[in-house]
């Protein structure tokens, strides 16, 4: 009986600290939108980012991205690449975090729903489609609206390095470069 209890305590200490230990990464950095950039496609453009800002004194997302199409899991691929530069600089360098050229379908699935979707809270900060955990296909064409979103990263690494980041996310069609988003973000220690 004694040594029951001591495994049950055990293990819920083994627990607390193991939950201390995740809830301490997890405050290791804060984030910080800085902006965001637009690239047009060569030669057509199917996706814009042009009319995203980051606005007021919280930092949030603020304007639209428009998908000019369908966008299927056959004809339509995603690159996401990041990028980081020192603080205070803005001479950014490619970091090993990212994806090239998969199913657009899978890569929002994957990682849209992981990374941007936990921010989302549809039908006040977004209008963006909710994509399930099946994923969503095709992602339907239309102009979507971001407006007062905060990013929240509980579900991102643990780790990240100091000073800005950039995520650029490059849409293709039939192996075409359609357009890119990128958004720049301060990476800053935890408070
Ligand atoms: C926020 O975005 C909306 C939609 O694009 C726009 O109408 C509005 O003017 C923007 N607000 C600011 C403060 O930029
Ligand atoms: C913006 O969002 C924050 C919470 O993230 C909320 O406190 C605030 O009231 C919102 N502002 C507007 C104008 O909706």
């Amino acid at each position: 009986m004694r040594c029951r209890m001591k495994f049950y305590v055990g293990i819920i200490i083994t627990a607390f600290f193991v939950c201390m230990r995740y809830a301490e990464a997890e405050q290791s950095y804060t984030v910080k939108n800085e902006r965001f950039e637009h690239y047009d496609g060569v030669p057509e453009t199917l996706f814009f980012a042009d009319n995203m800002k980051v606005i007021g004194r919280q930092r949030t997302w603020n304007g639209t991205m428009k998908f000019l199409v369908d966008m299927d899991n056959e004809h339509f691929k995603i690159s996401v690449e990041t990028f980081h530069a020192q603080p205070g600089d803005d001479n950014f360098k490619s970091l090993p975090m990212g994806v090239q050229h998969i199913p657009l379908c899978d890569g929002f699935k994957t990682y849209f729903a992981k990374v941007a979707q936990p921010s989302f809270v549809h039908g006040e900060n977004t209008d963006f489609p909710y994509i399930p955990e099946e994923g969503l296909c095709p992602l339907p064409k239309g102009e979507y609206y971001f407006k007062n979103l905060t990013l929240k990263t509980d579900t991102w690494p643990t780790q990240l390095p100091k000073g800005n980041i950039k995520v650029k996310m490059t849409f293709f069609k039939d192996g075409v470069n359609i357009g890119a988003g990128a958004v720049v973000m301060k990476v800053e220690d935890g408070e």
